[in-house]
């Protein structure tokens, strides 16, 4: 089984209290951040300063996920910021290929996302020029939603084209990762397992993470 690195996503965090609510996680992997925009999704986070703060005082790799119109302008303004990777929506960039070019020539890795309808098989001919690929197993836009087990099956396929060919590509699942998701999720190939109310919805977020990573290699 492959080593299991786990992103908490600190949408679930108190924005209040966010320099806090970071150090409880300093076990995890990485730090997943959710940037909305109001048009991409129906909801709206934090932008460039807010993330900035984070690198800044975060231990860990800060992990941006972009769920935003037009990244193709924007996302380099992200990657300028200090930040370890930025995702990016198939829905919302019109030249993948040469953002994700750009990101990693600024020295960050390069991450596509993929909605519950959007398929995988598009991307198998561009793999090679993304780090990562992110498969939501929510619609994009809120924490707390139930898990869909449907995005199993393109997890599945993703891992066993990424197998196949002997590439390096994480495979990021993200949207209702829990204790009792973990599993699942892993089994089907995902190797970065984002998750949000699972982490900061529990008392000891340091053991949730600790309990989630287990349950997934187990
Ligand atoms: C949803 C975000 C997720 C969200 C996950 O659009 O991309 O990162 O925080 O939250 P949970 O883990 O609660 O489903
Ligand atoms: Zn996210």
């Amino acid at each position: 089984r492959m080593s299991i690195q786990i992103a908490p996503s600190i949408l679930s965090a108190d924005f209040a209290n966010l320099e806090r609510d970071l150090h409880a996680i300093d076990n995890a992997d990485l730090v997943h951040v959710d940037v909305m925009d109001h048009h991409f999704v129906p909801n709206l986070t934090l932008g460039e300063p807010i993330v900035k703060r984070i690198c800044q005082v975060s231990e860990l790799p800060v992990d941006v996920h972009l769920m935003i119109e037009d990244p193709d302008r924007w996302a380099p303004e992200f990657a300028k910021l200090g930040v370890h990777s930025v995702s990016f929506h198939m829905g919302a960039t019109h030249a993948p290929v040469r953002l994700a070019r750009q990101l990693r020539g600024m020295g960050v890795k390069a991450c596509f996302a993929v909605r519950p309808a959007e398929p995988v098989e598009p991307i198998f001919d561009i793999l090679d020029e993304f780090d990562m690929i992110l498969i939501m197993t929510v619609e994009p836009g809120f924490g707390g939603q139930k898990f869909l087990a449907n995005q199993m099956g393109k997890t599945r396929r993703l891992r066993d084209e990424i197998t196949r060919r002997g590439l390096g590509t994480h495979i990021q699942v993200d949207g209702g990762v829990s204790p009792s998701t973990a599993h699942i999720v892993a089994e089907a190939g995902a190797d970065v397992l984002v998750a949000g109310s699972a982490v900061y919805g529990s008392p000891d977020p340091a053991k949730a993470i600790d309990n989630i990573r287990n349950l997934a290699q187990a």
